[in-house]
Order: structure tokens, then C-alpha cells, then sequence
């Protein structure tokens, strides 16, 4: 039963086995070590992938991906808005096909964890609610509240029903090994006190009632009641403890970077300091780490929530937005949990006996009782390297790290020394052109058509709009007689206007005014501007665009989006005109979306003018159409937006999402790989736009004669608008000497201790591709990162010839870090270092 291909075999075949007398029945069960999946206690590494942030084609990728990184568990929330689009209508097709998602892992031997919620947060739309629920009367979301339960509890059953009748839980033989009911609930419950309390324990008993056979989680919620076992989620859960002492130690969310929104910095996430997480939750005691994201994705749509939330969600995770591996981290954290698994059995068996090695360096060793001890040895200092007695050996260990010793003796790793490969990503220019541009104006001079209303005073925008579209017209006019001073001076009047989300322009007789924006944090903004205005009728045409909906914050679903005013008008002879109380025309939506021209077949509905006319046609809220080809190869592509102002996106009729080419504001400075790690810590691309390059799926591509659909609301140049190849530049080694590597630790073998010294670095370019050129090589004090090193004092001259000697022409190749290769040894007694880039071309 010790083996990992026995227990393996026993998942999917246990159902009802004979195990000599006994019958063994498929069961997912925990006491206070861990998940005990048919009678064993598991350390299980999880990894959250959303099936709707990629397509139904990527997955089976996604999860070989996180399969090879040594994952057991993928983990995903259900998305209930994108499932039951109006009351009682359900869509599960294309990447809304839950049970296919789940079939696909199953397929790979990994098991799900399904976080039904049914809310998600997740920076998704409205939290996963679908808005309509908004409307139920009498509703109240996430509290003791009879519209609300039942609405939940529906939607729980039918997902569960789902599950069970495609035989997906574990009970049934299937990959679901727990599943999760309210998502971080604890903040709002004790805000709402009583109620909430109330709700808390409706939710938890109503899940287990619903008899999935395998155990129910509710993360960051300190009183989930039992049995459902409470979890944590953030960036460290060393210091967090179950609440019964009879629950596993489970860790739902460890953030492997953070969400970006348009405007912000991107956010990065140092794999040194993520492994150092890990490694001090394992070492704690801790059974159960799922990493959130391990696949962000693309918020295509509009599902992106917020607000202002990108439509990239790469989350910073060891597999990219695009699908491909994002280096070091990937093959870093797979390091990691090779050594973590090395201790499993001792994990399981026994609580950390903690021993002090220092100020801030500890010893937690676990045993399985049988002899087999294995030990975790941590420097929480995060400038000073200490040097630490353990076992009357003595360990050096960097500052921040911890060393792990699956047999109290070897240190197969430490978090802080990345040995694995790195990779340069590019973005190259694919052959594809997108040709016959042409372009139609959103027609803004008959807005008032059958579909327009009037009304006193201003709306809420939601309430109007349903989510259909970001975008809804406020209209009114203001009539200005030949009297009025303004018009014989140099002064303008100004309008003035606040609004509580999310982004508006403003035109004045059709022509844009100026904008203005709020931010993710704060929706609220005011505008304020001078306007042109002439005699007689003018007309006042507001489009307020909603630009995601808020997915979290206490009764988020009650904040208000739109114009709520005061509008005012100042300036006049008058004084102050308050236009908010006056009549208003509403338009939903944008014609374009009415007549669905992102769609084939709805594109030519309408006259659109030729590709002569667009490089003078620079107006705000045009329409623009291309053709194009798929590119060569198989590599992920992306539009380069970088061109544009902001708008919408799609493809042969997909979505691709909402642009923005706002730059980046926000503090970028030097990234420390230790000390506390905040989402703040880390931030890049200050200057440049936050999301200038936006997925577009190889599976919504036919060869030829693809359309491409821009909305654009403020101008850009659509010319220069281009399709992307993402690529793997060049890859790199970059080890020390004497590097510990997991990957050379065989326990069976009496030599692995000469093996652990002779530290290797793999230099491995894509399937199909070898290594042409070495563009840098040196063994001894090089310094920098893949794609800027620089030579050291120390260096072996002949380190450019031996190593292309040794790799060129080979698709992957092996090196040791040693003198062995380079002769003499070019500085003695220093630590030395072999830091190589190759570069990959098709063969
Ligand atoms: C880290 O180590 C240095 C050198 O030993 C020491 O001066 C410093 O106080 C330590 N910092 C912490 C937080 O322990
Ligand atoms: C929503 O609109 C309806 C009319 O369609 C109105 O009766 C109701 O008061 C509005 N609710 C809010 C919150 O604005």
C-alpha cells in the first residue's frame, strides 16, 4: 500500500475491492494529520485552474502540466452566473462544460477539489452571482435571508446533482475529493453578527445534506461548524490552526502572485518566497496546499469583475496566461514538492517536534515510527545566511529558507536557491497581417430610437441595463438663448458630474467632451470640464460605461453603478443649473452590440466605409473590421493592442474581452526575494500600458478568413493593431556549485549522497526545437538573470566553447557544475556558479 502506483491503482478501482478479507470502500474521510483517501492520510498538492478562463482545448494541457509539476488535486470554483444565465436556463457547453473539465482531470489520475460557493469572489463578475438574483424580491445576498437560501441552495443541488449523476464524486468512484460551500465568509459573518451566524450554519448543513460522500470546506470562515473543516487562505498560513483539534491543517488559496487592474502595475510573486510558504505551512503540520492561481487565464467577456479588473488573469502562476510554463517558478515549486513527498510518509505520522538552531533558525523533524525521520530546517532571518548545527552536521542556510532533509541528513532542497531552468518569453510578430480594414461610426445623432426611455431624474445604471452591456446613454438637452453672457467671453461653462462607476464620456452635440474614471478601490469620480454649448438646443450625451462588476466587500451586490449625480451646469446667467432632476432619454447598450456585428454573420448589416477613409478617421466610438489568417506553428497568440485607447474585442464572434492601454501607475521599485511578501512588494511595467497584449485562442481560428471586430471608445490606430506569436526566447541555467537537487535524491541508492554534490543544471528547449546558439556561458562569478548576464571577476574562459560543444544542435542537455568541464579551476576556494542562455530554434 506504500507505493504510489498501488494507491493510485486503488482510487479508480475501489469502488467495492477485496483487499485479502477485508472490503475496502471508496471514502474520503480526515482526521487531525490530513485527507485520508481510502485509509491514507495524503499531503495533497492542488492547483486552481477556472475552466472558463481558458478553452475546452487547453485543458487537457493545463492539467498534463500540473500533473508533470507534481500536483495531485486541481481545484476550481463553478461559476454560477456564466452556468444559469436567466432563472432555470442552464448552459454547460463549450468552456462552461463542467463535467468535461472534471472528466479531464479525472482522466490524468488527479483528483478535483469543486468549489461550488456559489459565491466566488475570484475577481470575477459580480462575485459568480448571475445579476438577475439581484432582482428576486426580497433578496439579501449571503446572509440569513429565505429569497437568498433558496436561490443558493438550488443552484448547489443542481451542480451536486450533476456531479453525482456523472459518478464524479470519490464516494462514487470519481476524482471530487471534497468540495467547498460560502468562499471566506468569516469578515461578513461577523459583521453581520447574528444572521450571519445563522447563515453560516444553514450553508453547512444544508451542503452536508446533500450527501456527496467526500468532505465539505469552508475557507477563511474560523467557525465553519463541524464537520465541514475550516481553511485558510493568503499569502503565508503557517500561523493558522483548524478549529477543532480534529481537522486537518489545509491551506485553499496560497497566492502564487496577485490579480492586476487597468491602470495598476502587474504584480509578481518571488518563487523563493512562495516555496518558503509553503515549506513553513508543510513544516508546521500542515497536509493540504492548493496554489491560487496555478493557471490564471484570460477573463474573456465580459467576466472579468472588479471593477477594472484585466482581462488578463495570469495571476503571476507557474503556467502563464497563454498555457506555456512560466520559468523559474514552475520548476521550482516542482522541486519542492518532489522533496515534500520524499517526507510524506513522516509528514502524516507524527506532529513536528520544533527545535530552536538560533535566533531565528529552527528544526522541525517528523518520523513515521519506523526509523525514517525526516527534517525541516528554516533561517527566518531575511538578510543574514545562517549557519546552523542539526544532528551534529552543520547546514548553511540562506536567509529566508528553509532546507529540506527527507532523511535527516541530506538537504535535497532549499526554497531559496533556484537551480531549475529560466525562460525569456517574447512576444515576436507572426506572418499573419490583418488586412481590409474598414471601419463604422457607432451613430450617436439618433440615439433616441424605439428603444430609448425617458424619465425624470437619473438611474442606477444596473438597474437598467441588467449587465446586457457595460454601456448605457444618459441624455437630456439644455436649451441656451442668444443672451447668455458666456457667449460674448472667454469663459466657458462647465459641467460638472459625479458618478458612482465606473468610466464616462462625455459629449456635447456629438462631440466627445472628455472622460473620466474611477478605480477599482474607489469607483466614484467626478467629472469636471468646460463644454461647448450654442445657442439654441444642445444636446448633453453621457455614455457611462460599467467596466466589471464589484466581486466582493460587505452587500456588494447593493453598490450603485452609473451617473447618480448632481449634474450640473455652471456658467450661465443663471448661476448653477442642477440638470439632475431634469428629464433623461436611456439607451442600453451600443448599436453595434444590438446588431451583434463582433458576429459573422452579423457583420455586413451594416455600411461600413472603406480602408482609405480610416487613417483620417480617428473618432471616438468606431467600429472596425479586419480579415486575417491563422498564423503558422502552434504557439498561443495575442492581439497587440498597444496601439489602441480602450474598448471591446472579438474574434469570428468570441469575445476576447475588454481592452484598455491605460498605463501602468503605481511604485516600482527593486523586488526583494525575502522578507514578508504583500501583493505592494513586487510591482513591474510602471509607464507602460498594464494590458497591452490580449489572448486570442487558437481554437477560435479556422485557417482562413478570420474576423476581427474592434470597438474602440476613445480612437487609436487600428493599422497598427497586430497578431502576436508568444514564444520562448532563449532558456537558461543558472546554479551554484554544490547545489542541492531533489531530482539526483534516490533513496533506494547507497551513492545519493556523492550524487547530491555533483549539482546539474537541464537545459531543455520546447518539443521540436534545439538549442543553435549558446548566447552566454560562464563558470565562476557571472551575475544578472536570464537574458542580461554579465561576466564576473571570475570566470573560465573556455566556459562559451565547452558548453556549446556540449549543447548545440541537441533539443535538451545536461550539465554538471563542476571544474570536471572546464579544466583548471578558475578562482579556488570561491563559490562558483555556471550561468548559460541558449537559444531554441525549430530544427
Ligand atoms: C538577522 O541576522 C543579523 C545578523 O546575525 C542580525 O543582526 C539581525 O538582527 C537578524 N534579524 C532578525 C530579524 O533576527
Ligand atoms: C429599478 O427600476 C425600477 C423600475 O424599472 C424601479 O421601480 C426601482 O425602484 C429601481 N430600483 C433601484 C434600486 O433603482
Amino acid at each position: 500500500m506504500e507505493t504510489n502506483s498501488v494507491s493510485s491503482l486503488v482510487i479508480f478501482l475501489c469502488i467495492f475491492m477485496i483487499m485479502g478479507s477485508q472490503v475496502i470502500k471508496c471514502s474520503v474521510t480526515y482526521d487531525k494529520k490530513a485527507i485520508v483517501i481510502n485509509g491514507q492520510r495524503r499531503i495533497l498538492l492542488s492547483g486552481s485552474i477556472h475552466y472558463p478562463r481558458s478553452t475546452p482545448d487547453m485543458w487537457e494541457n493545463l492539467i498534463l502540466k500540473a500533473k508533470n509539476a507534481g500536483l495531485d488535486v486541481i481545484d476550481t470554483y463553478v461559476f454560477w452566473n456564466v452556468h444559469e444565465p436567466s432563472p432555470g436556463n442552464y448552459n454547460f457547453d463549450g468552456r462552461y462544460d463542467l463535467v468535461r473539465f472534471v472528466k479531464t482531470v479525472q482522466k490524468h489520475g488527479l483528483y478535483v477539489h469543486l468549489r461550488i460557493g456559489p459565491y466566488v469572489c475570484a475577481e470575477w463578475n459580480f462575485g459568480g452571482f448571475p445579476v438577475w438574483l439581484k432582482y428576486v424580491p426580497g433578496i439579501s445576498f449571503r446572509t440569513d435571508n429565505d429569497p437568498f437560501k433558496t436561490a443558493m441552495q438550488q443552484f448547489t443541488q443542481k451542480i451536486v446533482g450533476l456531479m453525482k449523476s456523472e459518478n464524479l464524486f470519490e464516494s462514487q468512484g470519481g476524482p471530487i475529493i471534497l468540495s467547498q460551500i460560502e468562499n471566506e465568509y468569516g469578515a461578513q459573518r461577523k459583521k453581520l453578527g447574528e444572521a450571519g451566524d445563522a447563515y453560516m450554519n444553514w450553508a453547512a448543513k444544508m451542503a452536508v445534506g446533500l450527501d456527496t460522500g467526500v468532505p465539505w470546506v469552508m475557507c477563511k470562515d474560523d467557525d465553519a461548524p463541524d464537520p465541514v473543516i475550516n481553511a485558510c487562505n493568503g499569502f503565508y498560513c503557517d500561523s493558522f490552526s483548524p478549529n477543532k483539534p480534529y481537522k486537518p491543517t489545509m491551506w485553499t488559496e496560497a497566492w502564487s502572485g496577485w490579480f492586476n487592474e487597468f491602470g495598476g502595475t502587474i504584480h509578481e510573486r518571488p518563487v523563493q518566497d512562495l516555496a518558503f510558504a509553503v515549506a513553513r505551512f508543510v513544516q508546521k503540520g500542515g497536509s493540504y496546499i492548493n496554489y491560487y492561481m496555478f493557471h490564471g487565464g484570460t477573463n474573456f467577456g465580459r467576466t472579468a469583475g472588479g471593477p477594472f479588473v484585466t482581462t488578463s488573469y495570469d495571476y503571476d502562476a507557474p503556467i502563464d496566461e497563454y498555457g506555456l510554463i512560466r520559468e523559474p517558478k514552475y520548476g521550482h515549486l516542482k522541486e519542492l514538492h518532489k522533496a515534500i513527498k520524499l517526507c510524506e510518509h513522516a509528514l502524516v505520522s507524527s506532529d513536528p517536534t520544533v527545535t530552536s538552531l538560533g535566533d531565528s533558525q529552527e528544526a522541525h523533524v517528523v518520523s513515521s515510527g519506523e526509523g525514517n525521520c525526516a527534517a525541516f530546517l528554516s533561517n527566518f532571518n531575511s538578510t543574514s545566511a545562517a549557519r546552523v548545527l542539526f544532528n551534529n552536521r552543520h547546514y548553511n542556510l540562506p536567509p529566508w529558507s528553509i532546507s529540506i532533509l527527507p532523511d535527516c541528513k541530506n538537504v535535497v532542497f532549499n526554497t531559496a536557491k533556484v537551480g531549475t531552468q529560466t525562460s525569456q518569453i517574447q512576444m515576436l510578430p507572426s506572418n499573419s497581417q490583418l488586412r481590409s480594414w474598414e471601419t463604422y461610426g457607432e451613430d450617436i445623432t439618433s440615439l433616441e430610437d424605439s428603444t430609448a426611455f425617458t424619465a425624470t431624474g437619473l438611474l442606477e445604471q444596473i438597474n437598467v441595463t441588467r449587465d446586457s452591456s457595460d454601456y448605457l446613454w444618459y441624455i437630456t438637452s439644455i436649451d441656451i438663448g442668444s443672451s447668455e453672457s458666456f457667449l460674448r467671453g472667454e469663459q466657458k461653462p462647465t459641467l460638472t458630474m459625479n458618478s458612482r462607476g465606473h468610466a464616462i464620456h462625455v459629449f456635447i452635440n456629438g462631440q466627445l467632451a472628455g472622460s473620466a474614471y474611477g478605480t477599482r478601490t474607489n469607483t466614484r469620480f467626478t467629472f469636471n470640464g468646460p463644454v461647448n454649448l450654442q445657442v439654441g438646443t444642445n444636446k448633453i450625451s453621457l455614455l457611462s460605461i460599467a467596466m466589471g462588476l464589484p466581486n466582493n466587500g460587505v452587500h456588494f451586490e447593493s453598490w450603485n453603478v452609473g451617473i447618480l449625480g448632481p449634474v450640473e451646469l455652471d456658467g450661465l446667467d443663471q448661476g448653477k443649473r442642477d440638470l439632475s432632476t431634469q428629464t433623461w432619454t436611456y439607451k442600453v447598450g451600443l448599436k453595434g452590440e444590438t446588431t451583434n456585428l463582433g458576429s459573422p454573420d452579423k457583420v455586413n448589416s451594416v455600411d461600413w466605409l472603406q480602408a482609405s477613409a480610416i487613417t483620417e478617421n480617428r473618432q471616438p466610438l468606431s467600429w472596425y473590421k479586419a480579415y486575417f489568417d491563422a498564423p503558422s506553428g502552434d504557439e498561443p497568440l495575442a492581439l497587440d493592442m498597444g496601439s489602441m485607447g480602450k474598448g471591446q474585442v472579438w474574434i469570428n464572434g468570441q469575445s476576447i474581452g475588454r481592452y484598455w492601454t491605460a498605463n501602468a501607475n503605481g511604485n516600482c521599485g527593486v523586488c526583494h526575494d525575502t522578507g514578508t511578501y504583500r501583493a505592494p512588494k513586487c510591482q513591474l511595467g510602471c509607464g507602460q500600458p498594464t494590458q497591452r497584449w490580449y489572448h486570442v485562442p487558437r481554437s477560435w481560428l479556422q485557417p482562413t478568413q478570420n474576423l476581427i471586430v474592434v470597438f474602440e471608445e476613445l480612437g487609436g490606430d487600428v493599422l497598427k493593431i497586430s497578431l502576436i506569436k508568444r514564444t520562448t526566447a532563449s532558456v537558461c541555467a543558472n546554479a551554484f556549485e554544490h547545489h542541492p537537487m531533489v531530482a539526483n535524491y534516490q533513496i533506494e541508492s547507497t551513492s545519493y549522497e556523492k550524487m547530491l554534490h555533483e549539482a546539474r543544471v537541464h537545459l531543455q528547449c520546447a518539443p521540436g526545437q534545439s538549442i543553435s546558439t549558446i548566447k552566454f556561458a560562464s563558470f565562476g562569478t557571472p551575475s544578472g538573470t536570464c537574458g542580461s548576464f554579465r561576466l564576473g571577476n571570475c570566470h573560465a574562459q573556455n566556459s562559451h566553447a565547452v558548453i556549446e560543444k556540449m549543447c548545440r544542435g541537441k533539443q535538451s542537455c545536461k550539465l554538471e557544475v563542476s571544474n570536471n568541464y572546464f579544466g583548471s579551476d578558475p578562482c579556488p576556494r570561491v563559490l562558483k556558479k555556471l550561468s548559460v542562455e541558449a537559444i531554441c530554434s525549430r530544427q
